[in-house]
């Protein structure tokens, strides 16, 4: 069965007290109500300087884990104030979100840099949460299939078959972030069900049917349940509601 996992990408959100006491609310709430038997995993994703206090605040064995937002794509050096996967791995961080739109957009970040980065957080037994996903513009056209599908293959094609099964996907509609508009659980699935037919021709049907591909853009508490019910989509990449502890858990509980 694919993996089921719910990460909050909590950006560039939070002081420091509030950013512990979110997490403390959130493993809380967790341990009083996500059964031990739940196959479902919760990222939590705070911004870098939280993460190794956020760390400690994690039980052992249980189905919560620590991602971070980003890394650099060099190993180490002479890169003022980037954080390179090493110095993640040395905290505990387990996961990575790496290519979100907002640092393609905003910080320029292409499909080259996003493969270094692929390379460098497996090398430090990181996960990848590969995000990908198409602008307004582009789904007017009508384009979006295969504009998604190029993504990938440009971040992430050249894995070998080992490393691929060791990544996330995350599906996110430009236009669906923060916006309020989710993606319909059809638009989703439809995306998904493509991406996965695109990973099987690359890497076979076999590991196109173990990759788990999350979804990302408004989902919120109300409209998880749907989207989640759709055969090909394994979760989400949660922004805005996973600032909110409840509504965090809640799109847990979703599945
Ligand atoms: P949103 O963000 O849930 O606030 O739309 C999702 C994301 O950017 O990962």
């Amino acid at each position: 069965m694919r993996q089921k996992i719910v990460a909050g990408n909590w950006k560039m959100n939070k002081n420091w007290q509030d950013a512990v006491a979110l997490a403390s609310e959130i493993v809380n709430i967790f341990q009083d109500e996500i059964p031990a038997s739940s196959h479902v995993k919760a990222i939590l994703n705070p911004p870098f300087l939280y993460l190794s206090a956020i760390k400690k605040l994690l039980p052992e064995n249980k189905n919560l884990f620590l991602g971070a937002q980003n890394c650099y794509n060099k190993a180490s050096g002479a890169f003022t104030g980037e954080i390179s996967a090493e110095m993640l791995a040395s905290v505990g961080v387990q996961y990575t979100i790496i290519g979100h739109s907002e640092r393609r957009e905003y910080f320029g970040e292409t499909s080259q840099m996003l493969a270094q980065k692929t390379d460098i957080l497996l090398a430090n037994n990181i996960t990848p949460i590969f995000c990908c996903g198409e602008a307004l513009d582009i789904r007017e056209k009508g384009t979006h299939l295969e504009y998604v599908a190029q993504q990938l293959t440009e971040g992430v094609f050249h894995l070998s078959e080992t490393d691929f099964q060791k990544i996330v996907i995350a599906y996110e509609p430009i236009w669906a972030i923060g916006t309020g508009k989710t993606a319909t659980s059809a638009q989703a699935q439809e995306m998904h069900a493509y991406l996965r037919g695109h990973i099987a021709k690359k890497y076979g049907e076999n590991i196109a049917q173990n990759t788990s591909i999350l979804y990302g853009g408004s989902c919120n508490p109300q409209n998880a349940k749907e989207l989640f019910s759709q055969t090909d989509v394994d979760g989400g990449l949660i922004g805005g509601a996973s600032l909110k502890s409840r509504d965090f858990i809640e799109i847990v509980k979703s599945f």
